[in-house]
């Protein structure tokens, strides 16, 4: 009988690496909680959202707001390729993000000075943004001049770090649906992100998770913003090809 469910389970987790099928974060919450993430009102993390917004139409030393270009309420965005970061950069000759982004056009655009990643407003802005973009369908590149960037992030998610010796696929591609410390493993997926986390009471990026995660089995984090977490930002984006933007998605 033990034999039996060790081989269906061999089976399954096989058939699963074949076909991968992304599935969102969401799915795995009670429904209670999934009622108050997509309910406006309700959602915890809708101040970081507003925040956002009024950073998206202050008017800056130079004269310059992001809705000049951009429009009010952010309605000439192109909302389809927010859901598309990172992306390539011709002129970088690398993948930017969507923090990255938003310091070229400051940067560029705005006269102003770039924001250090991850800080409080860049996450209100990213939060913002990616809220405009809600049900817009993942879709980033892997091909093309991105390929040598998507194999460093593929290789980082499969490489083993710390004493624990153990990987982003051990958790969230081979024990995925297990328990571990009071919490179901998902696929850690990142098309809900920026997320509101309930145990801290915080909203949290994405290059955070990736600190929290490594933190949690005693590993080496990278630097938000750092050349690793980009790359690896392109892979597990990429890895949820398909799933919709639900930010500001709430977690445990
Ligand atoms: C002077 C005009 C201008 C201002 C001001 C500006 N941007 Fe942009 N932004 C652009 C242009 C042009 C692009 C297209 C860039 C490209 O394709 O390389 C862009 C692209 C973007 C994108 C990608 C989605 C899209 O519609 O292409 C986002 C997100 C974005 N900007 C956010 C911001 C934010 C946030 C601010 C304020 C901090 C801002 N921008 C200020 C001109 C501007
Ligand atoms: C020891 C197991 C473990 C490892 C290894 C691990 N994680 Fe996680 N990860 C978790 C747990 C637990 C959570 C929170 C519960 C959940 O969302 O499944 C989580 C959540 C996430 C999430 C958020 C998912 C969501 O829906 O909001 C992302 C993204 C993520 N991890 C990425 C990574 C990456 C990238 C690595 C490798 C650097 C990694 N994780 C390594 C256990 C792990």
């Amino acid at each position: 009988m033990n034999r039996l469910f060790l081989l269906l389970f061999i089976v399954a987790n096989a058939s699963a690496e074949q076909g991968f099928m992304p599935i969102s974060g969401s799915e795995y919450l009670s429904e209670q909680v999934r009622d108050m993430q997509e309910d406006e009102f309700a959602n915890p993390a809708m101040p970081t959202v507003d925040y956002g917004r009024s950073l998206f139409h202050k008017v800056n030393d130079e004269g310059h707001r992001c809705s000049g270009c951009h429009g009010e309420n952010g309605n000439k965005l192109k909302l389809e390729r927010i859901a598309a970061y990172p992306v390539y950069d011709r002129e970088q000759e690398r993948p930017i993000t969507l923090q990255n982004q938003i310091n070229i056009c400051r940067e560029e655009r705005m006269d102003d000075f770039p924001y250090v990643y991850d800080c409080r407003e860049m996450v209100g802005l990213e939060t913002y943004m990616k809220f405009l973009a809600r049900g817009q369908i993942i879709r980033v590149q892997t091909d093309g001049p991105m390929t040598p960037f998507y194999q460093a992030g593929k290789q980082l998610y499969h490489r083993r770090f710390g004493q624990m010796e153990m990987s982003c696929a051990h958790c969230h591609d081979q024990h995925r649906g297990a328990w571990l410390r009071g919490q179901v493993l998902n696929q850690g997926q990142s098309n809900g992100f920026p997320v509101y986390r309930l145990s801290t009471s915080r909203v949290t990026s994405l290059h955070r998770r990736f600190s929290e995660c490594l933190f949690s089995f005693r590993a080496e984090p990278f630097l938000s913003g750092s050349d690793e977490y980009i790359n690896l930002e392109l892979f597990v984006n990429a890895r949820g090809n398909g799933l919709s933007i639900e930010t500001p998605a709430i977690r445990d």
